[in-house]
């Protein structure tokens, strides 16, 4: 960091993918499992670029490696949904961000899920779940965003899972803010 000074001219060429790496590693997450079919397959994806995009419409949006199964699963069946990670679902976040584990044939044996209205898997005792039909992708570089209207959601108070420094971390109640912000 150095004090203003008159504006440099802008550099030319983007930096490379490890500075913004070394940056986005203190961007604290919440962590999801994006999930779909297609025919008898299924996958699963851990994902921490969920966002809630517009209330009104109900959409919300995800950032999938653009050339994954996952990614070419979503746009083939237009249907999909994300499931919030509780604290107790770790070993779920771990699981499905290890490389060729998270797809399977009829449904995941270890990892219990179930349907809501789409008939995308939704994750049991997740703490929130959006399911989702598949409205646009729009092209990220490496990554496709999803851009979904939400169908059916829903959640339950529980200590989140979190994403910080390259580690799964959790909430504690010691060091919860009191006042409540702006955005509700
Ligand atoms: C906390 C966390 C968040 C992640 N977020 C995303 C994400 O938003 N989008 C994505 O495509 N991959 C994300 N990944 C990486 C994928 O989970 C991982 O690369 C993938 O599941 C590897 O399996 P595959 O090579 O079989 O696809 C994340 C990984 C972790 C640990």
């Amino acid at each position: 960091m150095s004090p203003l000074r008159p504006r440099p001219p802008a550099p030319r060429t983007p930096v490379a993918p490890d500075a913004v790496r070394a940056a986005a590693r203190y961007w604290t997450t919440g962590v999801a499992v994006l999930t779909a079919r297609d025919g008898d397959e299924v996958f699963a994806k851990t994902v921490s670029s969920f966002t809630t995009l517009s209330l009104d419409p109900p959409l919300v949006s995800v950032a999938v490696a653009a050339h994954s199964p996952l990614a070419a699963a979503v746009r083939a069946d237009g249907r999909y949904a994300v499931s919030v990670l509780a604290a107790d679902q770790q070993g779920v976040g771990r699981r499905f961000a290890t490389p060729g584990a998270g797809r399977a044939l009829g449904m995941f044996t270890t990892v219990p899920m179930h349907t809501e209205v789409t008939g995308a898997p939704v994750l049991d005792h997740c703490l929130a779940w959006f399911d989702c039909r598949l409205k646009a992708v729009l092209p990220g570089g490496d990554h496709a965003l999803l851009i979904g209207e939400v169908l059916a959601a829903d959640g339950r108070p529980g200590e989140p899972l979190l994403y910080h420094d390259g580690q799964y971390r959790q909430l504690t109640a010691q060091h919860a803010m009191t006042s409540t912000g702006a955005h509700a």
